[in-house]
């Protein structure tokens, strides 16, 4: 599946085989990168890789983030590649009461939504300074509340917009990067977390929306991004309800 690096400067985006991760793909091509495309699955990264307009000018890579030594041997196999952009994307959920749900899910939404991209950060971040560059988190709005039955998922993402905030603000001024925060969209994560059918849908903003919101606040040299105003509704209720308050309706609103 891989081609040559060749002298070129490159944009690894990872969860490229679907959801935001496709919008990504046809998005970032539009401003002319060459793309790394990430994922698992291969058939699905294919099709991604068929929907650009310029097959010939980006590659694929497959890693299952969930295993530290394939994260490892894919970092490895950057090695060659000048990277100047880094889309931590890819990450997954699960729903269900935490007890109940299997602890290796679980822990693997740790390794996949924040372990990796703290591996793949760590590792890039020297080029990515050099090659005058960029990256893009994507968090969460359920890193702004705990969630009950959805627990795991909305403390990882707490830690991923803390990690991308703060190292939003020590690289100020020599890296942009976009910490994003949506609330619920159409894509596989819904199907893949086991959503209850219509939870969430009042807020639910296309996946197009999204990424363009954080592709124009890459624009503007990075912060952080809540896509869209329904998105910015329900952060901002978020922010204005006690704790105590929102833990209730939550777990009220969130049990299947
Ligand atoms: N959609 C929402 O409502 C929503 C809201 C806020 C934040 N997000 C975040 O948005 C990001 C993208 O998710 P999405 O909504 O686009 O969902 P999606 O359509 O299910 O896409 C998830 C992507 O993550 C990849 N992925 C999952 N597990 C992986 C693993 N073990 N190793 C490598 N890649 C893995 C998938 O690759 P394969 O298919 O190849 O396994 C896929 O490309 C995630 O970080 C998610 O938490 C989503």
């Amino acid at each position: 599946m891989n081609s040559e690096p060749e002298d070129k400067l490159w944009v690894l985006l990872t969860g490229a085989s679907g959801g935001f991760g496709l919008e990504f793909a046809m998005q970032l091509e539009a401003l002319g990168y060459n793309l790394i495309l990430h994922g698992r699955d291969k058939s699905r990264l294919q099709l991604t890789h068929n929907a650009l307009q310029h097959p010939d000018k980006h590659i694929c890579m497959q890693a299952d983030l969930s295993s530290r030594k394939e994260t490892e041997t894919f970092i490895d196999s950057l090695a060659s590649y000048a990277i100047k952009g880094l889309v931590n994307n890819a990450g997954f959920g699960v729903w269900g009461g935490f007890a109940e749900k299997e602890c290796v899910a679980q822990a693997d939404v740790i390794r996949v939504d924040l372990l990796a991209p703290v591996m793949l950060g760590h590792a890039l971040i020297p080029q990515l300074k050099k090659n005058h560059g960029f990256m893009i988190n994507v968090s969460s709005l359920a890193a702004e509340t705990p969630l009950p039955y959805l627990a795991t998922y909305a403390a990882v993402k707490a830690g991923m917009t803390f990690w991308s905030e703060a190292i939003r603000a020590e690289h100020q001024g020599e890296l942009a990067i976009v910490t994003l925060a949506p609330g619920p969209s159409p894509t596989g994560f819904r199907d893949v977390s086991g959503a209850p059918k219509g939870k969430g849908n009042e807020f639910s903003t296309p996946a197009k929306e999204v990424v363009s919101a954080s592709l124009q606040t890459l624009n503007m040299g990075g912060g952080y991004c809540v896509p869209g105003w329904r998105h910015k509704l329900l952060w901002l209720i978020q922010k204005l309800t006690p704790r105590f308050i929102s833990l209730a309706l939550m777990a009220n609103y969130l049990k299947k």
